[in-house]
């Protein structure tokens, strides 16, 4: 059988660095060639070599609406005869703005980026400008972007490398950073309310703001425990550090209104991406008034030639409305579905039993862990005790039938509008075969 992702990969590692243009997509992930696609439909990709495969990972989240929604395919057409982007204000990000603001309570202002990365840079600079505070308090295996002054205890290591859950060792997670870009910048253990006390007894009146996400989504999925998450807020307005709920993958994902909906919170500062753009690069920064008004001209800078995008707005838009429609039921159906496939995957394991397997998920996101555990409540529990080469070698072996989910345990699987409860069987018969094949 043709092989030309192979061969692709090896023109690519000549002219790419690793063949691709994140790490995380190529061999450190695959353990050689990755398969590289060629074009997308509705909950399918396709690959150079004409497999087809159901799409559990969705972009890594940023496609609630599937591939080549009609929508999407209509808007793109019709705006990119009228100009890709002019970099100046526009009717339609006051519009996209205004409906950002009326579906997020504790969003009074947005201001466009365009990844992840950038809104989490915008918003440490934004909380240390309103605050006029230094520190960062960051959670143990939680992600927020690749700056120097945050990227650090993200990865999974050996448990004997993390020091003692009072006070983890701080573990950078690149080279090229020096260590006074994160001297500022606290670590502690997640989901653990005692912890959290602790820190910020000892930081939390120099803190310029809690960092969080609001299900741990960088070591699989982690849900908070109850109450765990409105106690951050509490302790926040104790110590007069800003709340600041990172969204980028939970944002129009797991409720309209995201983590801070689910879990009924009103944090200060939020950051969005992923999700909002549909599919086309979008990122935002959002929050209360006053401390939105901080980025204003003269106090704390934010620019970006492409922020506000005009194709990728007039994107955003439509898949708002397509996910708002008939009161919400875009974001009913990704919801159920998630739920559906990790029911499905549960029943199937349970069924094989040949492999002892935790299915995570809340809402449209689910992970598949191969643990001695019950349960993975917090970034320990994943270092300890989740198998990550079981993981991968299971996801490897599903995609040779035909199902992409990204081989890292780290990360997790997502349904999209445009999944059905037919990919939700042919996905559980697979997934029943590769158990059964699995050393
Ligand atoms: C919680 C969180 N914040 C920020 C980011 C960075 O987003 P981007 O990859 O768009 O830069 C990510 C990316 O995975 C993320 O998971």
């Amino acid at each position: 059988m043709a092989n030309t992702s192979q061969s692709l990969f090896e023109r690519g590692m000549k002219v790419l660095v690793e063949g691709v243009s994140s790490a995380s997509r190529g061999p450190a992930t695959f353990g050689g060639a990755p398969r590289y696609m060629s074009h997308g439909a509705g909950a399918r990709l396709y690959d150079v070599d004409g497999r087809e495969y159901i799409d559990w990972m969705m972009a890594f989240g940023a496609l609630p609406l599937g591939h080549a929604h009609p929508a999407i395919v209509e808007v793109v057409s019709r705006e990119i005869l009228r100009g890709s982007h002019f970099a100046t204000a526009l009717e339609v990000e006051v519009e996209v703005a205004e409906i950002l603001v009326g579906m997020l309570p504790h969003v009074d202002k947005v201001r466009f980026a365009n990844t992840g990365t950038e809104a989490c840079m915008a918003a440490f600079r934004l909380a240390r400008g309103h605050t006029g505070r230094r520190k960062i308090i960051k959670f143990e295996g939680h992600y927020h972007g690749w700056a120097d002054n945050i990227l650090l205890n993200t990865n999974p290591m050996p448990i004997a490398a993390l020091g003692h859950p009072n006070d983890p060792i701080r573990i950078c997670d690149s080279s090229g950073i020096p260590p006074e870009a994160q001297a500022d910048t606290i670590v502690c253990r997640w989901n653990d309310v005692e912890a959290l006390e602790r820190v910020m007894a000892l930081h939390g009146a120099q803190a310029a703001c809690v960092v969080t996400e609001g299900v741990m989504s960088n070591m699989g999925v982690i849900p908070p425990a109850p109450g765990y998450l409105m106690r951050m807020q509490e302790l926040c307005q104790q110590y007069g550090a800003l709340f600041y709920l990172d969204e980028t993958v939970t944002g129009f994902r797991l409720a309209a209104g995201g983590c801070a909906e689910l879990y009924g919170l009103t944090p200060d500062i939020v950051t969005y991406g992923k999700a909002l753009g549909g599919g086309l690069p979008m990122a935002m920064i959002g929050g209360r008034a006053d401390v939105m008004a901080g980025l204003e001209w003269g106090k704390v800078l934010h620019f970006g030639t492409h922020n506000a995008g005009r194709l990728a707005l007039h994107v955003t838009k439509v898949m708002l409305q397509t996910m708002l429609a008939d009161d919400q039921a875009g974001f009913r159906r990704i919801k159920n579905l998630g739920k559906a496939m990790a029911d499905e995957v549960r029943k199937v394991a349970k069924h094989s039993n040949r492999h002892k397997i935790v299915v995570q998920g809340v809402n449209s996101m689910f992970q598949i862990f191969f643990t001695d555990l019950d349960e993975v409540t917090d970034y320990r529990d994943f270092c300890g005790h989740v198998d990550r080469a079981k993981f991968r070698d299971f996801a490897l072996r599903l995609m040779d039938k035909g199902i992409y989910m990204n081989p890292s345990a780290t990360l997790h699987s997502l349904s999209s509008v445009v999944h059905t409860e037919a990919d939700i069987a042919a996905t559980g018969v697979a997934i029943a075969q590769v158990l059964e094949e699995m050393p």
